[in-house]
């Protein structure tokens, strides 16, 4: 018989106190994953930036967390993904939040049409991987001076489904465009990029870590975004409704992030749900592909990144 012990499941229940911690998080838009992460970090405590692209939708989520948690601390900061000046200003209007203890780069669009940026980067990468990119390096000073800072990147089981790392020229077509390829090559750059920093992190000492987590499959407004430009409404609607009936509650898909972003974890850990085939279920430390374990592939995803931002850190 083995005397092996199975650690209880993680629970919100295991979040600590959070008084005095600010946690920025991206894409809070009511319903989806970042508004069930910034709405148990508030009941926790924290100080929550809800950092969203249109800020009437962000309010809708303020009023629903405070409906829930009255006393709940909670800031708004207008940032558009897609757009490397608008992750600018919002990196400089977040200055006056002073020491941040996390931030949860959660927003993403998923299977999107094709579609260049104002940067000239295809949309998915651009709002999944390289607006999170410069956001994160603009905010690194201010996690550093909490002392304890940490990166919580969502990524998804769609990375598995990348055949290579995103390292062709991001401002070049070449060939077809593949929608669904496209997001899971955004979806393995967030797990080469949480690799990457971290590594550097540990390299420069700077006191930050990089994790990253990912939800299975959660009923929020993900497919209906992607596929029809809007979250409610007709065609949107009834995806919505199909996703909800076959996937676990935006609530549960936030659990992996929560996880990652409270629980004490090395650097580079990646979270996700504990269930059959990860798609649903409490959250622990989960594996991920050797693609994602590439660690040539995260440096140079990392210098083509730094490149397109045009900023280099750490
Ligand atoms: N749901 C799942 O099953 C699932 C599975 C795997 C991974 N994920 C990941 O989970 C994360 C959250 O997605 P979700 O499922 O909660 O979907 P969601 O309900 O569609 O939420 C996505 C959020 O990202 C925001 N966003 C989109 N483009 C943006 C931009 N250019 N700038 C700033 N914010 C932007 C959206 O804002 P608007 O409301 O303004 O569009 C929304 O707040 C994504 O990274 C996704 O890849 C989700």
């Amino acid at each position: 018989m083995s005397d092996t012990k199975q650690a209880p499941a993680w629970t919100v229940a295991d979040i600590p106190d959070l008084s005095g911690r600010t946690v920025v998080v991206t894409g809070p838009t009511l319903g989806g994953l970042g508004h069930h992460t910034a709405l148990e970090l508030a009941r926790k405590g924290a100080y929550v930036v809800l950092a969203g692209r249109t800020l009437s939708k962000v309010d809708d989520t303020v009023s629903a967390i405070r409906a829930e948690v009255p006393g709940a601390q909670l800031e708004t900061l207008q940032l558009d993904l897609a757009s490397l000046d608008s992750v600018r200003e919002a990196a400089a209007a977040a200055a006056v939040f002073g020491p941040i203890d996390v931030l949860v780069n959660n927003a993403g669009v998923m299977g999107t049409s094709y579609s260049r940026t104002e940067d000239g980067l295809e949309l998915q990468m651009a709002t999944n991987h390289f607006g999170p990119f410069l956001l994160t390096g603009l905010l690194l000073p201010q996690l550093a001076a909490s002392g304890e800072g940490r990166v919580v990147s969502v990524s998804s089981n769609m990375h598995q489904f990348a055949r290579k790392a995103p390292l062709a020229d991001p401002k070049t077509k070449k060939g077809r465009y593949a929608r669904w390829r496209v997001y899971s090559q955004s979806k393995l750059a967030n797990l080469l990029f949480t690799a990457e920093l971290d590594r550097r992190l540990r390299a420069a000492k700077k006191p930050v870590v990089a994790v990253a987590a990912h939800p299975g499959f959660a009923g929020t407004h993900l497919v209906a975004n992607g596929q029809t430009g809007r979250s409610s409404g007709g065609l949107a609607s009834i995806l919505n409704g199909t996703v909800r009936g076959i996937s676990q509650s935006p609530a549960a898909g936030a659990w992996p992030s929560l996880m990652a972003a409270t629980d004490d974890l090395p650097g580079n850990t990646y979270v996700g749900p504990s269930g059959l085939q990860q798609m649903t279920g409490t959250p622990r430390i989960v594996g991920r592909t050797k693609l994602a374990r590439d660690e040539d592939a995260a440096r140079k995803l990392w210098e083509i990144s730094e490149e397109t931002v045009g900023l280099r850190y750490p």
